[in-house]
C-alpha cells in the first residue's frame, strides 16, 4: 500500500534522521515543513519533503489532500493505568467536600478501592473496559501507550490485569508496553515487608517468566514504598530483564530520584517536587524527567517545574498518567495545552515533550515520535487550523481530524 499525503500547510517534528531524546535546550527547537507531502509505505514513512519535490499522484493507491491542515505524529503516552475497573466519582465528590486524596486512601478509598473493584471483575469486562478507553485515547491522537498493572495486588489480579494489556497489544495497531506495578499500594491486612518479599521472590519471576511485562515500576512515595523497598524491587526486576520506571516525588520527596538513576530507570514520573539534589543526579543519566499535568489539574496539587527541568537543560516528556484516581483522562492534547498553559512550556517544547521525549520514555525512539524515514507512518492529521500553537491555546478541545497508524486511517 503506497499513501501519500499532499498539500499539507505544515508538517511537524522533521527529523532526517532519528533521535534518542531531545534535551532541555533543544526542546526549543521544532523542525516542521510548510507546504509539504509525506510518502507511506508498508506501514513506514518513506518521503517527505517540500510540495516542490512532491512525486506525482498517479503513482499511489490512495491520496489525501491536507490542504489547510497540520501534519503531526502521534502523541507518544508514556505513563497511563488505562487498564482499571469501574471509576472513582465517589472520591472526586468527596474531595469537593474537602477531603484530601491521602485522608481518602487511609479510609480505604484510592488504589485499594480500585484494587478491590478490579479483583471482582471478570478478564473479559476488564478487557471491554480498557478496549472501549484505548480506542477513546487513540481517536485523540494516541499512536503509542505504556499501561501500568497495579490495580490487581494480588498474583492472580495482577496477571489479569497483564493478560489483558497483553490483549490490548495484539489486537490493536498501535505500540503498547506493559509495565508491572505490582508495588502501588500495600494490600489491606498485610504487612508491608511480607508483601515486598512476595514480590521479589514470586510475583517478578512470574510475571517475567511469562512475558508478561516489559518494565517494572514502583510508587516510591511516604505511606506506599520507602527508597529501599524500591531499590530492592528495581533491583530484582533488573535481574529479570525489566527496566525501571518509577512513581516518585509525587506527595513528598525522599530520595526516590536518586535511587531511579542508580537503578538505570528509563524515566522518573510525577516530580511535582523537585529538590536541587534530584536535578543534580538527573544531570548527565539517561532517565528522562516525566511529567502528569492532568494529575496535578485533577487533583489541584503542583505543576511539575518544567521551566526549572528545562531550563537546566534536562529533557522532558509529558504523559497523561491515565487512571481513576488522579487523572481520569487520557487525552494528550490537554496533556500538551495544560503544559503550555499552566506550566509555561512553549508549543515547540510540549509537543516535543508528548512526542520524541515520550517515544523515548518507553523504549520506542527509534520506531516512533517523529517524521522521519523508516519511522512507523504514525501521524495525525487536524483540522484546518492557522497555526500549530492554535492546539495548545484552544484548551479543552482536540483539533484532530483524522488518525493514522501504520499509515491505515483509523475508524
Ligand atoms: O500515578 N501515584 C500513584 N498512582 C496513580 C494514582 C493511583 C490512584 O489514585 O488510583 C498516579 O497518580
Ligand atoms: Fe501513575
Amino acid at each position: 500500500m503506497k499513501l501519500l499525503v499532499k498539500n499539507i500547510k505544515e508538517l511537524l517534528q522533521v527529523r532526517e534522521t532519528s533521535t534518542s531524546f531531545l534535551s532541555g535546550k533543544e526542546m526549543a527547537e521544532l523542525p516542521t515543513i510548510k507546504n509539504a507531502f509525506l510518502v507511506v509505505e508498508d506501514e513506514m514513512i518513506s518521503n517527505f519533503g517540500p510540495m516542490t519535490d512532491c512525486p506525482e499522484s498517479i503513482d499511489f493507491d490512495q491520496v489525501e489532500d491536507a490542504s489547510g491542515k497540520i501534519v503531526i505524529p502521534t502523541w507518544c503516552d508514556s505513563h497511563t493505568h488505562l487498564v482499571y475497573a469501574g471509576n472513582r466519582e465517589r472520591e472526586f465528590v468527596d474531595r469537593i467536600h474537602g477531603l484530601t486524596y491521602e485522608e481518602i486512601a487511609k479510609k480505604g478509598g484510592g488504589i485499594l478501592n480500585s484494587a478491590k473493584t478490579l479483583q471482582n471483575t471478570s478478564e473479559e469486562d476488564l478487557y471491554q473496559q480498557s478496549k472501549a478507553r484505548l480506542k477513546a485515547v487513540m481517536a485523540m491522537g494516541t499512536g503509542a501507550i505504556e499501561i501500568k498493572s497495579g490495580y490487581g495486588l494480588t498474583l492472580e489480579a495482577e496477571l489479569k490485569m497483564l493478560r489483558v494489556i497483553k490483549r490490548l497489544k495484539e489486537a490493536f495497531p498501535i505500540s503498547v508496553k506493559a509495565t508491572f506495578l505490582g508495588a502501588h499500594a500495600v494490600p489491606k491486612n498485610t504487612d508491608k515487608e511480607t508483601y515486598v518479599k512476595e514480590l521479589i521472590e514470586s510475583w517478578i519471576p512470574k510475571i517475567a517468566g511469562e512475558n508478561l511485562a516489559e518494565y517494572i515500576d514502583v510508587f516510591c512515595e511516604t505511606g506506599y514504598f520507602s527508597v529501599e523497598d524500591t531499590e530492592a524491587i528495581l533491583k530484582a526486576g533488573k535481574a529479570y530483564g525489566l527496566k525501571a520506571k518509577i512513581h516518585v516525588n509525587q506527595f513528598t520527596t525522599i530520595g526516590g530520584v536518586a535511587a531511579g538513576v542508580k537503578n538505570d530507570a528509563l524515566s522518573v514520573d510525577h516530580l511535582e517536587l523537585l529538590l536541587e539534589a534530584d536535578i543534580q543526579v538527573l544531570q548527565n543519566s539517561r532517565t528522562m524527567p516525566v511529567a502528569l499535568p492532568g494529575c496535578s489539574y485533577f487533583l489541584s496539587i503542583p505543576y511539575t517545574p518544567a521551566r526549572k527541568i528545562i531550563d537546566t537543560g534536562l529533557p522532558l516528556a509529558l504523559a497523561t498518567d491515565y487512571n481513576p484516581g488522579s487523572a481520569p483522562s487520557g487525552n494528550m492534547n490537554f496533556v500538551v495545552s495544560t503544559a503550555c498553559v499552566k506550566m509555561g512550556m512553549t508549543p515547540e517544547e510540549a509537543i516535543n515533550a508528548a512526542t520524541i521525549n515520550g517515544a523515548y520514555a518507553m523504549g520506542l525512539e527509534n520506531q516512533l515520535g517523529s517524521i522521519t524515514k523508516g519511522k512507523f507512518a504514525n501521524f495525525m492529521i487536524t483540522e484546518p487550523v492557522n497555526s500549530y500553537s492554535f492546539l495548545p491555546y484552544s484548551f479543552g478541545e482536540d483539533h484532530v481530524d483524522s488518525v493514522y497508524i501504520k499509515g491505515h486511517k483509523i475508524e
